[in-house]
C-alpha cells in the first residue's frame, strides 16, 4: 500500500534534514559563526514545499535519490537565504521565522546578510556535486539561477518593496506573486523533470508540468497573503497581521479576503487541470502527490 500523504511528507522532510545536515559546511569549520548561522536558518526549517515539489515530480520519473536529495536541497538553500534577507529590518523588518527568532535577530544584519549570500553559491556546489551529466547540470543551474534572478524572485521582491502603500492592478500583483514566489516553485516542478533520465520527458509533458508549476507557484504566495490576516504566529511560526502593518501590497490588501479566496480557488483549479493532463500522459494514479500538494497549498494553515 503506499504512503499516506502525510507519511510522505515528513520522509520527505526528513531527507532534507539529513542532507542539509551532511551537506552544509559544518560548525567547526572556520568562519564558525557564519557556518553556524547557515545553519541555523535551513535546518528544522519550515514545510519543504519546494523539495516536496522536486521530489514529487523525480518520482514520476524514476528518482536517483541521491541527486534528487541535492537539487531539493539547492533548492532550499536558495528559498532559505530567501527568507533570511526577506526578514531583514530593510525588507520587511521580521523578527520571528520558523517559530525560533529570524536570522538577523539572532545573528546581526550583517552575518545574516552574509548567511544569505552564502547560500545562494551553495546551492549551485550541490548541484554540480550531483551524479547528472553536464547537459543536465547545466540546465538544473540555469533554471535555479533564472528563477532567483531580477527576472524572478528578486525582481518580484523589488517591486514587492517598491510598490508599498501604491494600488496596483490585478495583473501588476499577479506578476509581483508569480515573479517573487511562483518562479522558484515552478523551478522545483521543472527541476524534478532533469533529476532523472532526460529522455523521459516529452514536450507535451513539460508543458503539463509547468501550467502546473506555474499555478502552484502563484496559489503558494495568494495563500500566503491570506493567511497572514487569517492565521496566528503560534501556527505560521511567524508574525502574523504584518502585511497590513507594513502597508504592504498583497492580495488581500488590494483585492479584499473573498476575492483573494476565489482568485486562490481559481489557481487551485488550474492547478489539477494540469494535473489532469499530466495524468493522461503519464498515467495510473502517478500524479496522486501533485494532487496532494496542490490540495496541501490550496488548504493549508500554516
Ligand atoms: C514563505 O515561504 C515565503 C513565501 C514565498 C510566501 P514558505 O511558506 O514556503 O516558508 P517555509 O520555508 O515553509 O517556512
Ligand atoms: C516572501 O514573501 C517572498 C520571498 C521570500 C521571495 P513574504 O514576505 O510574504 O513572505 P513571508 O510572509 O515573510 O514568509
Ligand atoms: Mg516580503
Ligand atoms: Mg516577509
Ligand atoms: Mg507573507
Amino acid at each position: 500500500m503506499s504512503k499516506s500523504f502525510n507519511e510522505w511528507v515528513k520522509g520527505c522532510q526528513q531527507r532534507v534534514e539529513v542532507a542539509a545536515g551532511e551537506l552544509l559546511p559544518p560548525t567547526d569549520l572556520e568562519p564558525k559563526i557564519l557556518h553556524e548561522a547557515m545553519r541555523y536558518s535551513v535546518i528544522g526549517g519550515g514545510k519543504r514545499v519546494r523539495p516536496l515539489l522536486v521530489y514529487a515530480v523525480s518520482e514520476l520519473f524514476g528518482v536517483d535519490e541521491h541527486n534528487a536529495d541535492r537539487v531539493a536541497l539547492a533548492i532550499e538553500c536558495v528559498h532559505s537565504y530567501s527568507l533570511i534577507h526577506d526578514d531583514l529590518p530593510c525588507m520587511d523588518n521580521d523578527m520571528l521565522r520558523h517559530g525560533k527568532p529570524t536570522t538577523h535577530a539572532k545573528y546581526g544584519e550583517a552575518m545574516a546578510m552574509l548567511a544569505g549570500d552564502a547560500l545562494q553559491p551553495e546551492a549551485f556546489i550541490y548541484i554540480s556535486e550531483t551524479t547528472l551529466n553536464p547537459h543536465q547540470k547545466l540546465v538544473l543551474i540555469s533554471l535555479l539561477a533564472d528563477a532567483a534572478s531580477s527576472r524572478g524572485m528578486c525582481g518580484g521582491q523589488a517591486i514587492d518593496l517598491s510598490m508599498v502603500g501604491k494600488k496596483m492592478t490585478l495583473e501588476e500583483l499577479r506578476h509581483m506573486h508569480a515573479l517573487k514566489t511562483g518562479t522558484l516553485l515552478h523551478a522545483a516542478v521543472m527541476s524534478g523533470i532533469w533529476c532523472a533520465k532526460e529522455e523521459s520527458s516529452s514536450e507535451e509533458l513539460i508543458e503539463a508540468l509547468s501550467s502546473y508549476g506555474n499555478a502552484v507557484g502563484l496559489l503558494f504566495q495568494i495563500v500566503d497573503d491570506i493567511l497572514d490576516v487569517v492565521s496566528s504566529a503560534e501556527k505560521l511560526g511567524k508574525t502574523a497581521g504584518k502585511d497590513a502593518l507594513e502597508n504592504k501590497p498583497t492580495y488581500v490588501s488590494i483585492l479584499g479576503l473573498d476575492k483573494s479566496r476565489e482568485l486562490a480557488k481559481e489557481q487551485y483549479e488550474l492547478a489539477l487541470a494540469s494535473v489532469q493532463k499530466i495524468e493522461n500522459i503519464v498515467g495510473g494514479n502517478k500524479t496522486l502527490r501533485l494532487r496532494e500538494i496542490a490540495d496541501f497549498i490550496y488548504s493549508r494553515d500554516h
